[in-house]
């Protein structure tokens, strides 16, 4: 897919069909995630591929919809604050970073023809449980993965001169 066509193909898709995500599908995915910029070159940040039923079952929990628990794989991405750059006045760029990664993970799975969905409305100490991650790490935000199942609503966002300007 031209790149164009992958930003606008990008939906959230909320319905997804039980056929398992391909191998070569994933290690392209993750080149994609891996490729990501992050600042001074940190990379602070982990992603996981959970297609294990036990574990998806468990993460499933801390997001109660029944589109996310029936996806066939779940993304989790978790950043390391303690490894990430701080602003100038001291705050941490954690979230920025795994943000970024995880738009790389979205407009890869789209290039894919895989369905996917940001999910930050999950409860955040639960789904660390649930991963058993070093208490360093703090998942950021999930994704359901695979193939969609219904396309998504109607396309919905503020006139382009709200959003982008070009000053000259
Ligand atoms: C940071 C972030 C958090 C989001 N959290 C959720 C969520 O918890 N649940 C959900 O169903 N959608 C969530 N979304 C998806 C948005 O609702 C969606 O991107 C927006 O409505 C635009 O629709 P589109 O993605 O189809 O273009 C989130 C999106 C972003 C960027």
């Amino acid at each position: 897919m031209e790149f164009y066509d992958v930003i606008g193909k990008r939906r959230s898709i909320r319905s997804y069909k039980p056929d398992p995500v391909p191998d070569e599908a994933l290690r392209r995915i993750g080149e994609a995630v891996r490729s990501a910029p992050t600042a001074c070159n940190r990379q602070p940040y982990k992603m996981w591929i959970v297609r294990n039923p036990e574990k998806r079952a468990a993460l499933a929990k801390v997001y109660a919809q029944k589109w996310f628990a029936e996806a066939p794989a779940i993304a989790v991405i978790a950043g390391r604050e303690s490894e990430a750059w701080r602003r100038l006045e001291g705050d941490t760029i954690v979230n920025v970073d795994a943000a970024i990664a995880m738009e790389h993970f979205m407009l890869a799975a789209t290039a894919e023809g895989l369905g996917c969905c940001w999910i930050c409305a999950f409860r955040r100490a639960e789904a660390d449980k649930a991963l058993g991650l070093d208490p360093e790490y703090h998942a950021v935000a999930l994704s359901p993965l695979g193939y969609p199942a219904a396309e998504p609503g109607p396309f919905s966002r503020k006139p382009l001169s709200e959003l982008f300007e070009v000053v000259d």
